[in-house]
């Protein structure tokens, strides 16, 4: 480990361990959240519903797994499936491999891809990496057709971004976490829902007590092939994704 590195290491677990930060970070994304923050963002001409610093750190996983293939579930307007697949394209070209010949590629899950969006993302310049799938991702019958279509890869990273609720992210776990690869991550997206004020979560099937990070908790108390990496919540503390970096390890 080179000193930088060690020296950055150093500093993320002491964010993480810093008593006043996680508070102070959870009350800024309240404020931010009253004025819909999340919605602010693009990636490469889409909507992205995700914190930069997320979107940071899931380049970081992206470059430090590189996957073959990317499952996510929860397209919305696609601003996180153009993510992956330009991400997926760069690895390609890293290794000095024609994107449009390799065979990286992401999949998406949506129970409703809008009219609109499905047009954006099939007008896309990286639609040849995206593969679409319009339906529940806990429908046994999406399941079986995504489980299908990952046959042959090697290096699979998933990313949970649909329904917020602790039965619907725990099934997905069921249903998606043993396609992770050994050093590769399960990211499951909002678990932040956990900590948010009423206000956040009114109108909503989820909430404290009924949100992602009670369905990862139970998951990692039956599952010992995952562990949280911890790190990513020092090194960002604004995440939607806080304890939901999920690291497979066996
Ligand atoms: C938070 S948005 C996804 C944001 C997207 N990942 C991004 O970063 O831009 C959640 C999406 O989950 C979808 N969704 C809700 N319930 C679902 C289900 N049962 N199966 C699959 N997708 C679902 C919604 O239609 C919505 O588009």
């Amino acid at each position: 480990m080179s000193d930088f590195t060690r020296d950055v290491s150093d500093n993320v677990k002491a964010l993480g361990e810093d008593p006043s930060l996680w508070p102070q970070s959870l009350q800024w994304m309240h404020d931010v959240g009253r004025h819909h923050y999340t919605y602010n963002f693009h990636w490469l001409g889409r909507p992205i519903i995700q914190y930069p610093q997320d979107i940071v750190a899931f380049q970081e996983v992206v470059h430090r797994v590189k996957p073959d293939l990317i499952l996510e579930t929860g397209i919305a307007h696609g601003g996180s499936l153009v993510l992956s697949a330009s991400l997926l394209s760069l690895l390609d070209i890293m290794e000095g491999l024609d994107p449009r010949q390799s065979k990286r590629k992401v999949i998406g899950v949506d129970i409703d891809i809008r009219p609109h969006n499905r047009q954006a993302l099939d007008d896309h310049p990286l639609r040849y990496k995206m593969e679409l799938i319009e339906g529940s991702s806990i429908d046994p019958e999406v399941v079986n057709d995504v489980h299908a279509r990952c046959q042959g890869f090697e290096k699979v990273l998933v990313s949970l971004d649909s329904n917020h609720t602790k039965h619907h992210v725990a099934e997905e776990l069921k249903a998606y976490a043993g396609l992770v690869s050994v050093d590769s991550y399960c990211i499951v997206f909002d678990t932040v829902v956990e900590y948010m004020h009423s206000e956040f979560v009114q109108n909503r099937e989820w909430g404290p007590g009924n949100s992602p990070l009670t369905a990862v908790q139970d998951f990692l108390a039956t599952n010992p092939h995952f562990e949280v990496d911890h790190s990513f919540d020092g090194k960002l503390l604004i995440t939607v994704a806080r304890g939901g970096y999920l690291k497979r390890i066996s």
